[in-house]
This record gives structure tokens, C-alpha cells and sequence, in this order.
């Protein structure tokens, strides 16, 4: 019989230990931190499910080219690597190298659009949403419906609704969008993936009106192995081929190396067009660098060149997939409700259905956030009613999967702990804002128990 056990597909070279707290430890710093997972020291944090962006392990390969670095100022031959590299994927004439994603984002917005302009999408991010307000223009969300219902299985669900897309030109006007864009894997729609015939249809749309199509590329490798894996004719190639398809039918893409270029800084931005691109390179230089280098180290590109190689390994790709999706299932199973499909990078917990007691203006994603920390000392962070205020249309907490740093039995506690907060749930009760910034408000919020809340504390402390 074949093995079917599907293991990390590599082997442990340097270890980075962890710290146990104890629950009244844990229950300290929280009340500190005025509830917020964001201010409390990550020494303090023994899973970290926060993000999967920057905080992958590099493998042997990377970490010997960091030593071929060429730190030159102009002409390194760290770029060309670099560029080589992007290249042979995504295929595009011109690569701009910058520090993360959202400097690729803002040089994007600041040359293509103007005030008035609309830039629609399956789902902005928050900082591509941020970018492109920030430059006057609207950022719209253009999800399929099916996006809208977290319990809903469906194999695309990252898909753009086309007909939508269709409607809002013929309603602004084409002359109003200067851009159209597709986020792959739809991060803020639970990491779920695009089809290629949906990446097809929207690009015949854009065609026909002669806007050009850029690929937010963050997670370009998961949705292409969700390609393989989920949409016929696509078995028998490679997720580099498909990647490749991916991009020939984009006139552009940003970039975050931090996420599939399994590096822990990064980023570019690449275009077609010869004049934007000029453009671009005028604005890389006045606040992120000469164009050979965009704000990162000549080490940095050589460690990005072969992440995005190492990342489209087939390998690689089949254990991140069936590895996020086993904690997805395995809390599923008990009835933790979570967004279906379990997506490529991350697990959605569904806050609204998981405390149904909890309404929304008392923070249900923020409560029970912080019951994973007080259980296990796991950080996730909450993507709802804190992060998009009274727009927020779910309330989910999202479970964010390093790249090659957890193994299987770090994530078997991380399903022993949600499911004894899962036991308890009717217990928790929600916050109170107790503090807020002007904008962004997620990262310094500050929060104290609902009074309810604290009087059910007080008595428990005294029991
Ligand atoms: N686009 C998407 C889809 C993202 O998920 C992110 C970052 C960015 C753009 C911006 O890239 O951080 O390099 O500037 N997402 C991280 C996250 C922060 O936690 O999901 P960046």
C-alpha cells in the first residue's frame, strides 16, 4: 500500500525555543495589553498565528545566498539574480524591487490613478484598500456571492463576480478605472483562491475595454497548486506552469515576497507598459532606492530569487495546503465554525457563529482572540468589527500559518486549545473600546471586559 501519511518536507537545521507561560501569566499580560494580541512581546506568545507575512523559516539554500549578497548601490548582481527569477514565473517586461508589498502598492496607485478613479477588486486587502483611497480613488469589492457565506463550500470562492464588473464599467465609465485587479489567494476573503477561467473572464472583460489587469501576487503559488488540485485540465501541470499561465494574462503585478517569496522582507512591482514603468522607477527613487536595489538589502533579493523557487515546489506546496487544511478540519469536525473551504495560508474562525451571545458592538473576534491566548498562549488577530468598524460584514478570527515553522504537533495544540475554548464558549462575553486611533485603529485599540463581564470575573477570582 502507498504511505499516505503527508509529512513537513524537510528536516530541522537550527531551533528557536519557545516560552511556556501560565494561565495567570497570560491573564496579566492580556489585561496590560488592553486586550489587544498587538501589544503583547512576541516572547510572550508561544504559537504565533498572527501572520504568515515576513515570518517563514528560510531554508539552507536561502541563507547560503544571502552570502552572495552584492550590497553595490547600483548594478548588483544580487538584482539580476532577482530579476531572473521573477521573470521565468511571471513573465513581465519590467521588475521593480521595494521593501514590502504596499510600497509596490503605493508607487501603483500614485502613478495610475487620480482622484475619482475606480479600482475594483475581488477583495482589497487593507493596505491596497488604504493605498488607493489614499490617492483619491475608490477601492471596490467585487466578490462572488458565494464569498459572503462563510459556511459555503465552494472550490473558487476567491473568484471576482464578472458580471458585477461588467455592470460598474458600464456604470463609471471606463474612462474612471485606470486599473482592475485580482487578489491571489483572496486574503481577506479567507485565503480562498481565483480560478483561471475566472482570471480568463475578467481579463476578456478588461480586454474588450482596453483597462489593463494586475495580479496582487502575495500568494500567487498556493492558488496556483488550488488550480492543480480543484480545476479540470489542470492536474497534470506543474504549479509553476500554472503560475506562469496565471501571469500571461496580466499586464502587471505587486508583490509581497514576505508571503510566497518565503522571505521575512520584500517586494516588487512589475509591469508591460514601458512609460508607467519609467514613472514608476522616477517614484522608487525618491523614497525607496535606486531601481537595482528598491529598498532592500543585496541579500534580501538573492533570498527572495530563491524563495520564489523553493515556493512553487510541489512538495512544499502539497504540505502547506493539507496542512492548513488539517487544523481547518480537525476543529470543524467538532463544530468550531470556520470559513469553508479551509483556505491556503490561513484558518478562519467564524466569531459570530462560534459566540452567538457576543453582538458584534462588543468585539466577538477581539473576545475570543484573546480566550485562545489565555488557553494556550496562541496569537491570531481579528479581521471584523475592530478592523473595518460597523462595515464589517463577518466577524472572524484568523489563524495565520507560518511557512515551514510549525510542525504537526505544534498545530495538534493549537486544536486541543481551540476546542477547550470551543467547551467553554458560553462563558466568554465581550469587550468594551476603551481607547481608539483615527484610523487603523486595530493595531493600538485598547479594550476592558464588558461589564458584565467583569463582574463575572471578580467573582471568579474570589471563588
Ligand atoms: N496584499 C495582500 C493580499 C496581503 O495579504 C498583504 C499583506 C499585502 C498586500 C501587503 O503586503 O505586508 O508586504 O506590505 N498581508 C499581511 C497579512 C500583512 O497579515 O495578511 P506587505
Amino acid at each position: 500500500m502507498p504511505i499516505k501519511t503527508i509529512i513537513e518536507p524537510f528536516r530541522i537545521k537550527t531551533v528557536e525555543p519557545i516560552r511556556q507561560t501560565t494561565r495567570e501569566e497570560r491573564q496579566r499580560l492580556l489585561a496590560a495589553a488592553g486586550y489587544n494580541l498587538f501589544l503583547i512581546p512576541s516572547t510572550d506568545i508561544l504559537i504565533d498565528l498572527l501572520t504568515d507575512s515576513g515570518t517563514g523559516a528560510m531554508s539552507t539554500e536561502q541563507w547560503a545566498a544571502l552570502m552572495r549578497g552584492d550590497e553595490s548601490y547600483a548594478g548588483s548582481p544580487s538584482f539580476t539574480r532577482f530579476r531572473e527569477s521573477i521573470e521565468a514565473i511571471f513573465g513581465f517586461r519590467h521588475v521593480i524591487p521595494t521593501h514590502q508589498g504596499r510600497a509596490a502598492e503605493r508607487i501603483l496607485f500614485s502613478v495610475m490613478c487620480k482622484k475619482g478613479d475606480v479600482v475594483p477588486n475581488n477583495t482589497h486587502f487593507d493596505t491596497t484598500r488604504a493605498n488607493c483611497e489614499f490617492v483619491g480613488a475608490e477601492a471596490l469589492d467585487l466578490p462572488i456571492p458565494e464569498a459572503r457565506k462563510p459556511s459555503l463550500i465552494h472550490p473558487f470562492k476567491g473568484n471576482m463576480d464578472v458580471a458585477r464588473l461588467e455592470e460598474t464599467i458600464a456604470r463609471v465609465g471606463r474612462q474612471r478605472i485606470p486599473l482592475v485587479m485580482l487578489t491571489v489567494t483572496n486574503n481577506s476573503g479567507g485565503g480562498q483562491p481565483v480560478s483561471m477561467e475566472n482570471i480568463r473572464a475578467v481579463k476578456q472583460v478588461c480586454s474588450r475595454h482596453g483597462i489593463p489587469l494586475y495580479i496582487d501576487a502575495c500568494r500567487f503559488a498556493e492558488n496556483a497548486y488550488f488550480i492543480k488540485l480543484r480545476e479540470p485540465g489542470y492536474a497534470q501541470k506543474t504549479p509553476r506552469e500554472i503560475a506562469q499561465e496565471i501571469f500571461r494574462h496580466a499586464d502587471g503585478c505587486t508583490m509581497s515576497a514576505k508571503k510566497d517569496g518565503l522571505a521575512n522582507i520584500g517586494g516588487f512591482l512589475c509591469t508591460n507598459d514601458d512609460a508607467i514603468a519609467q514613472q514608476e522607477k522616477d517614484l522608487l527613487i525618491l523614497t525607496e532606492g535606486f531601481p537595482t536595489y528598491g529598498g532592500l538589502a543585496g541579500r534580501d533579493l538573492e533570498a527572495i530569487a530563491v524563495g520564489l523557487n523553493e515556493v512553487l515546489e510541489e512538495d512544499y506546496l502539497n504540505y502547506r495546503i493539507v496542512s492548513t487544511a488539517y487544523l481547518g478540519n480537525h476543529i470543524a469536525k467538532e463544530g468550531v465554525p470556520i470559513v469553508q473551504p479551509p483556505g491556503g495560508h490561513a484558518i478562519y474562525i467564524d466569531a459570530r457563529a462560534f459566540l452567538p451571545h457576543v453582538p458584534p458592538a462588543q468585539f466577538p473576534g477581539v473576545a475570543l482572540a484573546g480566550e485562545l491566548y489565555i488557553e494556550g498562549g496562541i496569537r491570531s488577530v481579528e479581521i471584523g468589527t475592530l478592523m473595518f468598524g460597523e462595515h464589517a460584514t463577518m466577524d472572524l478570527v484568523r489563524l495565520a500559518i507560518p511557512r515551514r515553522v510549525y510542525t504537526q504537533s505544534h498545530i495538534d495544540y493549537v486544536i486541543e486549545v481551540i476546542l477547550e475554548v470551543w467547551r467553554r464558549r458560553a462563558d466568554i462575553r465581550g469587550l468594551e473600546l476603551t481607547h481608539q486611533a483615527p484610523f487603523l485603529r486595530h493595531f493600538t485599540a485598547r479594550f476592558r471586559p464588558h461589564v458584565s463581564t467583569a463582574a463575572i470575573a471578580t467573582s471568579r477570582l474570589g471563588s
